[in-house]
Protein backbone atom coordinates (compact mmCIF):
# COMPACT_ATOMS: atom_id res chain seq x y z
CA UNK A 1 0.00 0.00 0.00
CA UNK A 2 3.02 2.36 1.00
CA UNK A 3 6.12 2.38 -1.34
CA UNK A 4 9.51 2.57 0.09
CA UNK A 5 10.48 4.55 -3.00
CA UNK A 6 10.15 8.11 -3.22
CA UNK A 7 7.80 8.20 -6.06
CA UNK A 8 8.86 11.25 -7.23
CA UNK A 9 9.23 12.94 -4.14
CA UNK A 10 12.70 15.32 -3.91
CA UNK A 11 12.88 13.67 -0.29
CA UNK A 12 11.37 10.75 2.02
CA UNK A 13 10.12 13.70 4.45
CA UNK A 14 7.96 15.68 1.79
CA UNK A 15 6.68 12.37 0.29
CA UNK A 16 5.72 11.18 4.07
CA UNK A 17 3.72 14.70 5.01
CA UNK A 18 1.75 14.07 1.40
CA UNK A 19 0.86 10.96 2.86
CA UNK A 20 -0.57 12.09 6.12
CA UNK A 21 -4.30 12.45 4.16
CA UNK A 22 -4.05 8.49 3.43
CA UNK A 23 -3.11 7.51 6.83
CA UNK A 24 -5.66 9.47 8.59
CA UNK A 25 -8.43 7.56 6.13
CA UNK A 26 -6.73 4.35 6.82
CA UNK A 27 -6.33 5.01 10.93
CA UNK A 28 -10.03 6.45 11.36
CA UNK A 29 -11.69 3.79 8.80
CA UNK A 30 -10.77 0.67 10.66
CA UNK A 31 -11.71 2.65 13.98
CA UNK A 32 -15.19 3.81 13.47
CA UNK A 33 -17.89 0.87 13.84
CA UNK A 34 -19.71 -0.08 10.99
CA UNK A 35 -22.25 1.74 11.43
CA UNK A 36 -20.74 5.09 12.56
CA UNK A 37 -22.25 5.43 15.75
CA UNK A 38 -18.88 4.79 18.08
CA UNK A 39 -15.30 3.54 17.93
CA UNK A 40 -13.73 0.14 18.30
CA UNK A 41 -10.17 -1.05 19.68
CA UNK A 42 -11.36 -4.86 18.70
CA UNK A 43 -7.45 -5.98 19.38
CA UNK A 44 -7.81 -4.15 22.98
CA UNK A 45 -9.08 -6.75 25.22
CA UNK A 46 -10.30 -4.54 28.21
CA UNK A 47 -13.44 -5.09 29.54
CA UNK A 48 -16.22 -2.54 30.05
CA UNK A 49 -15.72 -2.95 33.77
CA UNK A 50 -12.22 -2.65 33.36
CA UNK A 51 -11.98 0.73 31.47
CA UNK A 52 -14.75 1.63 34.19
CA UNK A 53 -12.22 0.90 37.04
CA UNK A 54 -9.04 2.75 35.35
CA UNK A 55 -8.19 5.56 37.90
CA UNK A 56 -4.89 6.42 35.68
CA UNK A 57 -2.87 6.83 33.16
CA UNK A 58 0.62 6.76 32.46
CA UNK A 59 2.09 7.38 28.86
CA UNK A 60 5.65 6.90 28.25
CA UNK A 61 7.23 7.58 25.12
CA UNK A 62 10.30 9.76 23.21
CA UNK A 63 10.35 12.50 20.54
CA UNK A 64 7.67 12.66 18.32
CA UNK A 65 5.82 10.00 20.06
CA UNK A 66 6.40 11.56 23.36
CA UNK A 67 3.87 15.16 21.49
CA UNK A 68 1.86 12.93 20.74
CA UNK A 69 1.31 11.29 23.78
CA UNK A 70 0.85 14.79 25.43
CA UNK A 71 -1.99 15.59 23.19
CA UNK A 72 -3.44 12.08 24.26
CA UNK A 73 -3.34 13.52 28.04
CA UNK A 74 -5.58 16.27 26.67
CA UNK A 75 -7.72 14.34 25.09
CA UNK A 76 -8.54 11.48 27.34
CA UNK A 77 -8.71 13.96 30.22
CA UNK A 78 -10.85 16.09 28.82
CA UNK A 79 -13.23 13.36 26.90
CA UNK A 80 -12.80 10.14 29.22
CA UNK A 81 -12.45 12.09 32.37
CA UNK A 82 -9.42 9.73 33.40
CA UNK A 83 -6.36 11.61 34.91
CA UNK A 84 -3.15 10.79 32.61
CA UNK A 85 0.58 11.24 33.37
CA UNK A 86 2.83 11.93 29.94
CA UNK A 87 6.02 11.34 30.69
CA UNK A 88 9.75 11.12 28.57
CA UNK A 89 10.28 7.21 29.05
CA UNK A 90 13.79 7.92 29.55
CA UNK A 91 13.01 9.73 32.86
CA UNK A 92 9.89 6.92 33.82
CA UNK A 93 12.43 4.48 33.76
CA UNK A 94 14.87 5.49 36.57
CA UNK A 95 11.54 7.48 38.44
CA UNK A 96 10.55 4.27 40.47
CA UNK A 97 7.21 5.50 39.41
CA UNK A 98 4.19 4.33 41.66
CA UNK A 99 1.81 2.70 39.51
CA UNK A 100 -1.09 1.71 41.91
CA UNK A 101 -3.91 -0.72 40.92
CA UNK A 102 -6.12 0.51 38.67
CA UNK A 103 -3.28 2.61 36.63
CA UNK A 104 -2.93 1.93 32.33
CA UNK A 105 0.24 2.33 30.78
CA UNK A 106 0.47 3.39 27.16
CA UNK A 107 4.27 3.30 25.52
CA UNK A 108 3.87 4.88 21.91
CA UNK A 109 6.82 4.19 19.73
CA UNK A 110 6.73 4.58 15.82
CA UNK A 111 9.27 1.71 15.92
CA UNK A 112 8.36 0.09 18.58
CA UNK A 113 12.47 -0.64 19.22
CA UNK A 114 13.19 2.72 21.00
CA UNK A 115 15.60 1.12 24.15
CA UNK A 116 14.30 3.74 26.60
CA UNK A 117 10.24 3.30 25.72
CA UNK A 118 10.90 -0.40 25.34
CA UNK A 119 12.69 0.28 29.43
CA UNK A 120 9.22 2.18 30.57
CA UNK A 121 7.41 -0.68 29.11
CA UNK A 122 9.45 -3.29 31.37
CA UNK A 123 9.74 -1.51 34.50
CA UNK A 124 5.48 -1.10 34.51
CA UNK A 125 5.24 -4.89 34.01
CA UNK A 126 7.49 -5.40 36.74
CA UNK A 127 5.35 -3.17 38.52
CA UNK A 128 1.98 -5.43 37.76
CA UNK A 129 0.71 -2.35 35.70
CA UNK A 130 -1.43 -3.37 31.96
CA UNK A 131 0.43 -1.89 29.18
CA UNK A 132 -1.06 -1.01 25.86
CA UNK A 133 1.88 -0.30 23.22
CA UNK A 134 0.99 2.32 20.11
CA UNK A 135 3.45 1.37 17.23
CA UNK A 136 3.65 1.47 13.68
CA UNK A 137 5.91 -1.73 13.83
CA UNK A 138 3.99 -5.25 13.13
CA UNK A 139 6.40 -7.98 15.21
CA UNK A 140 8.47 -5.08 16.90
CA UNK A 141 9.90 -5.95 20.40
CA UNK A 142 7.38 -3.87 22.00
CA UNK A 143 4.50 -5.46 20.10
CA UNK A 144 5.74 -8.47 21.09
CA UNK A 145 6.02 -7.48 24.95
CA UNK A 146 2.89 -5.12 25.56
CA UNK A 147 -0.58 -6.81 26.86
CA UNK A 148 -1.88 -5.52 24.21
CA UNK A 149 -0.89 -3.34 20.64
CA UNK A 150 -2.40 -0.84 19.05
CA UNK A 151 -0.78 -0.34 15.19
CA UNK A 152 -0.75 2.86 13.95
CA UNK A 153 -1.13 2.44 10.11
CA UNK A 154 1.54 4.58 8.69
CA UNK A 155 3.30 2.54 6.27
CA UNK A 156 6.96 2.37 6.68
CA UNK A 157 8.66 5.81 7.80
CA UNK A 158 12.12 6.29 6.37
CA UNK A 159 12.98 10.15 6.72
CA UNK A 160 14.61 10.36 10.21
CA UNK A 161 11.89 13.55 10.90
CA UNK A 162 8.96 11.69 11.77
CA UNK A 163 5.92 13.18 10.36
CA UNK A 164 3.17 10.60 9.08
CA UNK A 165 3.89 8.64 12.32
CA UNK A 166 2.71 11.40 14.33
CA UNK A 167 -0.58 11.98 12.39
CA UNK A 168 -1.48 8.34 13.37
CA UNK A 169 -0.65 8.18 16.69
CA UNK A 170 -2.45 11.47 17.53
CA UNK A 171 -5.35 9.90 15.28
CA UNK A 172 -5.09 6.85 17.46
CA UNK A 173 -5.00 8.98 20.82
CA UNK A 174 -8.11 11.05 19.60
CA UNK A 175 -10.19 7.87 18.96
CA UNK A 176 -8.88 6.13 21.99
CA UNK A 177 -9.90 8.50 23.88
CA UNK A 178 -13.61 8.65 22.64
CA UNK A 179 -13.48 4.87 23.30
CA UNK A 180 -12.86 5.06 27.14
CA UNK A 181 -14.91 7.85 27.10
CA UNK A 182 -17.74 5.94 25.60
CA UNK A 183 -16.84 3.00 28.02
CA UNK A 184 -17.07 4.89 31.03
CA UNK A 185 -20.21 6.83 29.89
CA UNK A 186 -18.46 10.02 29.71
CA UNK A 187 -19.89 11.51 26.36
CA UNK A 188 -23.08 11.79 25.38
CA UNK A 189 -23.96 10.16 21.75
CA UNK A 190 -24.55 13.99 20.59
CA UNK A 191 -20.78 14.74 21.00
CA UNK A 192 -19.36 11.39 19.97
CA UNK A 193 -20.89 11.77 16.77
CA UNK A 194 -20.04 15.29 16.45
CA UNK A 195 -16.44 14.12 16.89
CA UNK A 196 -16.93 11.51 14.68
CA UNK A 197 -18.10 13.57 11.85
CA UNK A 198 -15.50 15.85 11.83
CA UNK A 199 -13.10 13.18 12.19
CA UNK A 200 -14.26 11.77 8.86
CA UNK A 201 -13.34 15.29 7.04
CA UNK A 202 -10.28 15.51 8.01
CA UNK A 203 -8.67 13.07 5.52
CA UNK A 204 -10.51 16.44 2.81
CA UNK A 205 -8.90 19.25 5.19
CA UNK A 206 -5.43 17.77 5.61
CA UNK A 207 -5.50 17.30 1.61
CA UNK A 208 -6.52 20.91 1.47
CA UNK A 209 -3.51 22.38 3.68
CA UNK A 210 -1.18 20.28 1.60
CA UNK A 211 -1.99 22.76 -1.10
CA UNK A 212 -1.27 25.73 0.34
CA UNK A 213 2.61 26.07 0.57
CA UNK A 214 3.38 29.39 -0.93
CA UNK A 215 3.60 31.46 1.67
CA UNK A 216 5.54 29.04 4.19
CA UNK A 217 8.02 28.95 1.86
CA UNK A 218 8.63 32.11 1.81
CA UNK A 219 8.57 32.22 5.73
CA UNK A 220 10.83 28.78 5.32
CA UNK A 221 13.42 31.28 2.89
CA UNK A 222 13.92 33.32 6.18
CA UNK A 223 14.00 31.45 8.84
CA UNK A 224 16.96 29.42 6.47
CA UNK A 225 19.23 32.66 7.99
CA UNK A 226 18.41 32.75 11.71
CA UNK A 227 19.80 30.86 14.58
CA UNK A 228 17.17 30.80 16.56
CA UNK A 229 13.33 30.45 16.61
CA UNK A 230 10.40 30.42 19.28
CA UNK A 231 7.49 28.45 19.30
CA UNK A 232 4.21 29.43 21.23
CA UNK A 233 0.68 28.27 22.04
CA UNK A 234 -1.74 27.05 24.76
CA UNK A 235 -2.75 23.48 25.54
CA UNK A 236 -2.79 21.34 22.26
CA UNK A 237 -1.29 24.08 20.56
CA UNK A 238 1.53 24.34 23.09
CA UNK A 239 2.15 20.05 21.94
CA UNK A 240 1.20 21.24 18.87
CA UNK A 241 4.27 23.88 18.81
CA UNK A 242 6.68 21.58 20.37
CA UNK A 243 6.41 19.14 17.80
CA UNK A 244 7.08 21.87 15.40
CA UNK A 245 10.13 23.06 17.10
CA UNK A 246 11.37 19.25 17.16
CA UNK A 247 11.00 19.17 13.60
CA UNK A 248 12.81 22.63 12.91
CA UNK A 249 16.09 21.40 15.03
CA UNK A 250 16.31 18.09 13.70
CA UNK A 251 16.27 18.79 10.05
CA UNK A 252 17.28 22.51 9.93
CA UNK A 253 19.98 22.30 12.98
CA UNK A 254 18.67 25.95 13.91
CA UNK A 255 18.01 26.37 17.79
CA UNK A 256 13.73 26.07 18.45
CA UNK A 257 12.11 25.90 21.89
CA UNK A 258 8.87 25.94 22.39
CA UNK A 259 7.11 27.94 25.31
CA UNK A 260 3.89 27.68 26.65
CA UNK A 261 2.34 30.66 26.21
CA UNK A 262 1.45 31.83 29.48
CA UNK A 263 4.60 31.24 31.28
CA UNK A 264 6.00 34.07 28.30
CA UNK A 265 5.78 36.52 31.59
CA UNK A 266 8.14 34.14 33.53
CA UNK A 267 11.11 34.68 32.14
CA UNK A 268 11.29 34.34 28.28
CA UNK A 269 10.00 37.46 27.53
CA UNK A 270 13.29 38.65 28.23
CA UNK A 271 14.47 37.15 25.06
CA UNK A 272 11.59 39.14 22.97
CA UNK A 273 13.33 42.08 20.86
CA UNK A 274 12.83 43.20 17.61
CA UNK A 275 12.49 40.33 14.81
CA UNK A 276 12.98 37.32 16.80
CA UNK A 277 11.20 35.20 14.78
CA UNK A 278 8.11 33.93 16.31
CA UNK A 279 5.80 30.65 15.25
CA UNK A 280 2.72 30.99 17.66
CA UNK A 281 -0.28 28.51 17.16
CA UNK A 282 -3.90 29.68 18.10
CA UNK A 283 -6.59 26.80 16.66
CA UNK A 284 -8.57 26.86 19.98
CA UNK A 285 -11.35 29.12 20.18
CA UNK A 286 -11.72 29.60 23.81
CA UNK A 287 -8.56 30.60 24.17
CA UNK A 288 -8.51 33.05 21.06
CA UNK A 289 -8.74 36.15 23.04
CA UNK A 290 -6.15 35.38 25.24
CA UNK A 291 -3.84 34.44 22.38
CA UNK A 292 -4.91 37.80 20.10
CA UNK A 293 -3.70 39.59 23.81
CA UNK A 294 -0.33 37.37 24.14
CA UNK A 295 0.59 37.69 20.69
CA UNK A 296 -0.27 41.61 20.15
CA UNK A 297 2.28 41.61 23.62
CA UNK A 298 4.82 40.13 21.43
CA UNK A 299 4.52 42.01 18.66
CA UNK A 300 4.80 45.32 20.09
CA UNK A 301 8.12 44.26 21.77
CA UNK A 302 8.99 44.25 18.14
CA UNK A 303 8.91 39.97 17.33
CA UNK A 304 8.01 38.87 14.03
CA UNK A 305 5.40 36.47 14.51
CA UNK A 306 4.17 33.96 11.94
CA UNK A 307 0.56 32.24 13.35
CA UNK A 308 -1.01 29.23 12.35
CA UNK A 309 -4.42 29.67 12.72
CA UNK A 310 -8.24 28.25 12.24
CA UNK A 311 -9.91 29.50 9.47
CA UNK A 312 -12.31 32.40 11.42
CA UNK A 313 -10.11 33.76 13.51
CA UNK A 314 -9.16 36.19 11.18
CA UNK A 315 -8.81 38.87 14.24
CA UNK A 316 -5.38 37.54 14.37
CA UNK A 317 -4.70 39.29 11.51
CA UNK A 318 -4.52 42.58 13.62
CA UNK A 319 -1.69 41.23 16.20
CA UNK A 320 0.70 39.56 13.66
CA UNK A 321 2.28 39.88 9.99
CA UNK A 322 1.67 36.57 8.65
CA UNK A 323 -1.53 33.99 9.45
CA UNK A 324 -1.44 30.69 7.84
CA UNK A 325 -5.30 29.01 8.10
CA UNK A 326 -5.93 25.47 8.66
CA UNK A 327 -9.48 24.43 7.53
CA UNK A 328 -12.19 24.85 10.47
CA UNK A 329 -12.42 21.72 12.15
CA UNK A 330 -13.56 20.47 16.12
CA UNK A 331 -11.27 22.04 18.38
CA UNK A 332 -9.94 18.21 19.18
CA UNK A 333 -8.56 17.46 15.50
CA UNK A 334 -6.24 21.08 15.11
CA UNK A 335 -3.60 19.61 15.96
CA UNK A 336 -4.07 16.85 12.91
CA UNK A 337 -4.14 19.83 10.83
CA UNK A 338 -1.99 22.74 12.40
CA UNK A 339 1.42 20.37 12.56
CA UNK A 340 1.55 19.85 8.48
CA UNK A 341 2.34 23.76 8.36
CA UNK A 342 4.94 23.64 10.92
CA UNK A 343 6.22 20.02 9.19
CA UNK A 344 6.29 21.98 5.77
CA UNK A 345 8.35 24.97 7.42
CA UNK A 346 11.07 22.68 8.73
CA UNK A 347 11.08 21.23 5.38
CA UNK A 348 11.70 23.99 3.55
CA UNK A 349 13.85 25.60 5.60
CA UNK A 350 16.10 22.82 5.50
CA UNK A 351 15.75 22.79 1.91
CA UNK A 352 16.42 26.41 1.62
CA UNK A 353 19.90 25.42 4.09
CA UNK A 354 20.86 22.72 1.57
CA UNK A 355 20.92 20.31 4.37
CA UNK A 356 20.25 16.58 4.12
CA UNK A 357 16.56 16.70 5.11
CA UNK A 358 16.06 12.86 5.23
CA UNK A 359 19.50 11.93 7.02
CA UNK A 360 20.25 15.06 9.51
CA UNK A 361 23.51 14.88 11.27
CA UNK A 362 23.73 12.95 14.58
CA UNK A 363 20.59 11.61 14.44
CA UNK A 364 19.02 7.99 13.84
CA UNK A 365 15.42 6.50 12.55
CA UNK A 366 15.44 3.99 15.72
CA UNK A 367 17.35 4.46 18.86
CA UNK A 368 18.78 1.51 20.65
CA UNK A 369 20.83 3.00 22.95
CA UNK A 370 20.23 5.08 26.12
C1 LIG B 1 14.31 9.06 17.31
C2 LIG B 1 13.71 9.60 16.03
C3 LIG B 1 12.49 10.46 16.34
C4 LIG B 1 11.48 9.65 17.12
C5 LIG B 1 12.12 9.07 18.40
C6 LIG B 1 11.21 8.04 19.04
O1 LIG B 1 14.85 10.10 18.05
O2 LIG B 1 14.67 10.35 15.33
O3 LIG B 1 11.89 10.89 15.13
O4 LIG B 1 10.39 10.45 17.47
O5 LIG B 1 13.33 8.38 18.08
O6 LIG B 1 11.10 6.95 18.18
P1 LIG B 1 9.98 5.89 18.25
O7 LIG B 1 10.31 4.88 17.20
O8 LIG B 1 10.04 5.28 19.64
O9 LIG B 1 8.69 6.57 18.02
Amino acid sequence: MYSIEKDGYVHFMLKEIHEQPQVLQDTMSARISAGGAGVVFNEVSLSLEEIKNIKKIHIAACGTAYHAGLAGKNYIERLARIPVEVEIASEFRYRRPILEPGTLVMVISQSGETADTLAALREAKNLGARVIAVTNVMDSTMSREADDVIYTVAGPEIAIASTKAYAAQLMIMVLFALYLAAGRSAIGSEEMQEILSEIKELTTKARRVLMDTGELKKLAGEFAGRGDVFFTGRCLDYAVAMEGTLKLKETTYIHAEAIATGEMRHGPMALIEKNVPIVAVATQENLLETMAGNIQELTNRGASVAIVAMEGFEELEKVAGRVFYIPKTHPFLAPLLAVIPLQFLAYYTAVAKGLDVDQPRNLTKSVSAE
